[in-house]
C-alpha cells in the first residue's frame, strides 16, 4: 500500500514537471483557439512594428503572465489578445511566458520596410 501511494506520487510530479509546452503554444498555438504567438509577434517574437505587435523576446515572465491575465479579464489589448488571453489555460499562460522570457531580444534588421507606418 505504501509503495502505491509513493508510486503514484512520482508519476505525478513527473506529469506536473512535464506541463505544457511553450515553445508549441508559440510556433501553434493551443487546440483551445489560441493562435500561434509567432503569427504576430514575429518567429523569434521580435515584434511586428506593422501591426502594432510589440516584442515579446527576453520580456521577464511576470509581466507577460500579468499583461494576459489583464486581457483576458478584459483589460487592455485589443479583442484578438484578449480572446487569445482567455483561450490559455492558466498552465499554459505561465509556460508560454516562461518560453518567452528565455528568448534572447532579437533586434529587426534596421531597414525601410521594417519602419512603422511604411507598409
Ligand atoms: C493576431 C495577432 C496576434 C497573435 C496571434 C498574438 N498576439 Fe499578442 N499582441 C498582438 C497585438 C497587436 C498586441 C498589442 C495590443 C495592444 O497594445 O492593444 C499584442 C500584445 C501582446 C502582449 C502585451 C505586450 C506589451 O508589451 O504590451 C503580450 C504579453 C502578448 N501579446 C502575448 C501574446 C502571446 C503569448 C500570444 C500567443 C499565445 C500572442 N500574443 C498572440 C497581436 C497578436
Amino acid at each position: 500500500m505504501r509503495l502505491w501511494v509513493l508510486a503514484l506520487c512520482i508519476v505525478s510530479t513527473a506529469a506536473l514537471a512535464a506541463g505544457p509546452d511553450g515553445s508549441n503554444i508559440f510556433m501553434h498555438g493551443n487546440a483551445n483557439g489560441a493562435l500561434p504567438c509567432a503569427a504576430c509577434h514575429g518567429v523569434q517574437a521580435q515584434g511586428n512594428p506593422g501591426i502594432g505587435a510589440p516584442r515579446l523576446a527576453g520580456m521577464p515572465a511576470t509581466a507577460i503572465e500579468t499583461y494576459l491575465a489583464l486581457f483576458a479579464n478584459g483589460q487592455g489589448g485589443n479583442a484578438t489578445m484578449q480572446f487569445i488571453a482567455q483561450a490559455l489555460s492558466p498552465a499554459e499562460t505561465k509556460a508560454v511566458a516562461a518560453y518567452l522570457a528565455s528568448l534572447p531580444i532579437a533586434t529587426p534588421p534596421a531597414s525601410p520596410t521594417n519602419s512603422p507606418g511604411t507598409d
